[in-house]
């Protein structure tokens, strides 16, 4: 498998020419958020100047870059659903530079789609369904703290929403879009001893 370092301008210009390539798919970030507090650094260089990168290497192709941003954007306290227009506010880095490269890509003046989401799962890597599934079945009780609200998403119906648009053309349909599934849960992974 070819692998791409997104942090490096040419080396995107160069993968695009020989890939001959339309659309890019944007699912690289510095997702750890709570090390992000830590090391704005590294958070901005994926979350925002790669970005960035991308943006400008999709415009000089006429490429179309879809992009995977969060809920994070937003401050995040409040109990209903936050439509695409809603005032964005966020309190940490990671959702700093994430809005950092939700900007830098639409000054770039290429054509995209935005896809925040929020809670993210499947089989492959860590995430939270997995983890509670895990703990479950080792413990027969689990203390978690009850102070978020969050809508889990299955990636896979993530991958299908934008595997369809590009596949009836729908990728003129440049902006920011909320992709979540239905019904919300309450709290979060960490388990108390
Ligand atoms: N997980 C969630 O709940 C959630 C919720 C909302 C939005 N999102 C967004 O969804 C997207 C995917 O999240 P995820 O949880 O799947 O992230 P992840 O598991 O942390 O994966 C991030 C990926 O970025 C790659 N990467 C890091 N540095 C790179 C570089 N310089 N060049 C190219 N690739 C690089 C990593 O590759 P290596 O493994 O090789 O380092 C890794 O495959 C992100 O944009 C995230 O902000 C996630």
């Amino acid at each position: 498998m070819q692998e791409l370092d997104i942090t490096n301008l040419d080396d995107i210009r160069q993968c695009l020419l020989e890939n001959m390539t339309d659309v890019v798919i944007n699912c690289a970030a510095y997702t750890n958020v709570d090390k992000a507090e830590d090391d704005y650094a590294t958070a901005d260089l994926l979350n925002h100047k790669a970005v960035e990168n991308l943006a400008v290497a999709c415009k000089e192709r006429s490429a179309t870059l879809i992009h995977i941003s969060t809920d994070y954007v937003f401050q995040g306290d409040g109990n209903l659903p936050c439509m695409e227009d809603h005032p964005t506010n966020p309190l940490g880095i990671y959702g700093k530079t994430k809005l950092a490269g939700e900007l830098s890509i639409q000054n770039s003046g290429c054509n995209y789609l935005i896809f925040r989401t929020a809670w993210l799962y499947s089989p492959f890597g860590n995430n939270f369904v997995k983890t509670m599934r895990r703990l479950t079945s080792e413990r027969t009780t689990l203390q978690v703290v009850f102070d978020q609200i969050g809508t889990p998403t299955y990636a896979g119906d993530l991958a299908r929403l934008i595997y369809h648009i590009i596949e009836t053309n729908q990728l003129y349909k440049t902006g920011i879009y909320h992709f979540s599934n239905e019904a919300s849960v309450h709290g979060m992974i960490l388990p108390r001893k």
